[in-house]
């Protein structure tokens, strides 16, 4: 074994990094296998301040011949002791990170995905809790994987009732030739322990993530307030539409404005032209510069949607390049929102894909990307890699997203990237080394909302939910909520719009100027402040509510949302965390102490109609 100073990176792969302020150090334990003759570095990242131990797999092969592999599991853990549940956050489109608890049986618990992505069905994410844990008390552990692809998430439950865990890349279709001399860093898992319940869990993964996984000049400035065009326009603008679109986000306060699907190619339906990064200036009516131009003359930053990892059939890339899709020779692909998915295993393709988006970017003045993914992948074989091969593709592919990525933020550290995968199909670990935010799900109704990013606050920070308001009734569910409600869940998120604010009445657009202008007077206390979650969406009657608190104790907010109307109810009375005990509180210029707020409660106010909200701003005397 070696201990080292600092804390290991892995090449190619997203890591855990120490700041200056980081006490880090690194363990590598190698293993010998003298039969085959390759060694296994085990490296064990322990970031003592962070309270997170990081561990990933190094296979390197010192014989003469190929060595091929079928399983390379990133951590493995064993319990002697404990009677544990099973957290997991699953899903599907449209309804991602669910959390779900259960108790270990006898036998295997396990989670995963093989359609090339983390996948809205499963996230890399789960913990481990002694049966008595609850949010402030109790032993519980969390096992993260910074991977944005197959992944396989296990608990074994013995018959000596004992645990295994067992994180990393799925086994299935992985096949992997290691050649003599060559090394095979398989992904990081980051792994945390808390003793007192799962918020501090979430804390720990909030704070470690937020500092020492995102990057680049949003890790800590305020994310802009967006106004997004998919919802309000969808495929159907031009220049002068947009224009108008964000003249209107402007005057209310909006500091960025994206144009998402429909500016390129053949492209005024899902059918077809992805793949063609060539402006349509036809249709915008101007080069986009020009566009840029009006937008930023606005007073807004300009943003710009990319899917880089797909292809219609329909596009002059795929008529040009068949043989770039991943598929398998002899077999008709397998389409999904009528496209295939670029062979990102090969540097060509890649090359190609980012000199386009290169000249895309250069044209004009962007400062948002949003960078998104709208199909599982599928029919995974690769042109360039012979038969016996095939089983690197997909571990490959994601090699090949990482370096892109890599290449992107280099080239241009001051843009914002937002992950996106049809909402929140590829919301890991991995992908926020590379993207600050990503968007969480394509349903923006702020009901289903709560319990999608509830469920995503388990392992991940609220700087990195991508959250925009809706118009109603919502596209997804048909659902009126009021708008004061759309923000109060907006705001516990990156905060944007994305509807026509030409369509809203006056008076919503200046709720929307009030909702802006509260927004950033709370912006740090959302973004850098521990976030509680105070009720479970799931089994709150009345309503749901979380609060975030400032690392300083001076301030909070208490977010609050109606869910069911009782007649002549009881009073509903929350109890606040993270308060100073001994400190007093002003709430609408009464005077509470902390100790009481958190004892004793806080009577809420009563809600008049389903769905309506409340956020209660407390500060310190
Ligand atoms: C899926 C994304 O999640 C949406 O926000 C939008 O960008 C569409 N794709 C565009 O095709």
């Amino acid at each position: 074994y070696q201990i080292l100073n600092g804390k290991y990176s892995l090449p190619g792969l997203p890591a855990i990094y120490a700041t200056e302020d980081t006490k880090a150090d690194t363990l590598i334990i190698t293993l010998e296998d003298t039969r085959h003759c390759f060694y296994v570095h085990i490296y064990y990242g322990v970031l003592e301040n962070l309270d997170i131990i990081t561990r990933a797999v190094c296979i390197e092969n010192h014989c003469s011949d190929d060595l091929y592999f079928e399983n390379i599991q990133s951590t493995c853990v064993d319990y002697l002791h404990g009677n544990f549940n099973f957290h997991t956050f699953y899903g599907r489109h449209v309804k991602e990170r669910t959390h779900q608890k259960s108790p270990l049986q006898h036998g295997i618990q396990s989670i995963g995905s093989t359609r090339g992505t983390s996948s809205h069905q499963y996230n890399p994410f789960f913990i481990l809790s002694e049966q008595d844990t609850t949010e402030d008390t109790g032993n519980c552990y969390g096992f993260s994987l910074l991977y944005s692809g197959d992944f396989s998430g296990l608990a074994e439950y013995d018959q000596y009732d004992q645990t295994r865990i067992l994180l990393g890349i799925h086994p299935d279709n992985f096949y992997y030739c290691i050649k003599p001399g060559e090394k095979f860093y398989a992904p990081e898992t980051a792994m945390a322990f808390s003793d007192c319940g799962l918020g501090n869990l979430s804390h720990i993964y909030h704070k470690a993530y937020r500092n020492n996984l995102c990057r680049g000049k949003y890790k800590t400035a305020r994310r802009p307030i967006l106004l997004n065009s998919w919802e309000g326009v969808y495929f159907d603008f031009d220049g002068d539409k947009l224009v108008q679109m964000a003249k209107d986000a402007s005057e209310l306060g909006v500091e960025l404005f994206v144009m998402d699907d429909g500016w390129f190619g053949k492209r005024d339906l899902d059918v077809s032209g992805l793949g063609d990064w060539l402006v349509n200036e036809e249709k915008l009516g101007c080069t986009l510069g020009e566009l840029s131009e009006r937008i930023y003359k606005l007073g807004l930053k300009f943003g710009i949607w990319f899917e880089p990892e797909c292809v219609n059939e329909d596009s002059n890339l795929y008529r040009a390049h068949p043989d770039w899709a991943l598929q398998v020779p002899g077999k008709a692909p397998c389409r999904s929102r009528y496209q295939l998915v670029l062979d990102f295993s090969r540097e060509d393709v890649r090359d190609y894909i980012f000199t386009h988006i290169c000249q895309v970017l250069d044209s004009a003045k962007i400062e948002y990307l949003k960078w998104d993914f709208n199909r599982s992948i599928s029919d995974i074989y690769s042109a360039k890699l012979p038969a016996k091969r095939q089983g690197e593709v997909a571990h490959r592919y994601i090699l090949g997203l990482y370096d892109m990525l890599e290449k992107l933020i280099q080239r241009y550290p001051d843009i914002l990237i937002e992950g996106c995968s049809g909402g929140g199909g590829r919301f890991d670990a991995g992908m926020l080394y590379y993207t600050p935010q990503i968007w969480c799900s394509d349903d923006t109704d702020a009901i289903e909302r709560l319990s999608i990013q509830y469920g995503t606050s388990f392992g991940y920070p609220v700087s990195t939910m991508g959250s925009h308001v809706s118009k109603c009734p919502n596209e997804q569910t048909g659902r009126m909520t009021p708008l004061n409600t759309r923000a109060t869940v907006a705001m516990s998120g990156t905060f944007g719009y994305e509807l026509d604010v030409n369509q809203m009445s006056d008076e919503e657009k200046a709720l929307v100027k009030a909702q802006i202008k509260e927004f950033k007077s709370y912006d740090s206390l959302i973004q850098n402040g521990n976030y509680y979650r105070l009720t479970d969406p799931s089994e709150a009657q009345s309503y749901h509510s979380w609060e975030f608190v400032a690392e300083d104790k001076s301030e909070a907010l208490l977010c609050i949302v109606s869910l069911q109307i009782h007649p002549n109810g009881p009073g509903n009375y929350i109890k606040l965390k993270g308060l100073d005990p001994h400190s007093a509180y002003l709430i609408d210029g009464k005077k509470y102490p902390g100790d009481v707020l958190m004892n004793g409660g806080l009577l809420l106010p009563f809600a008049k109609a389903e769905y309506e909200s409340f956020r209660i701003h407390i500060t310190r005397c």
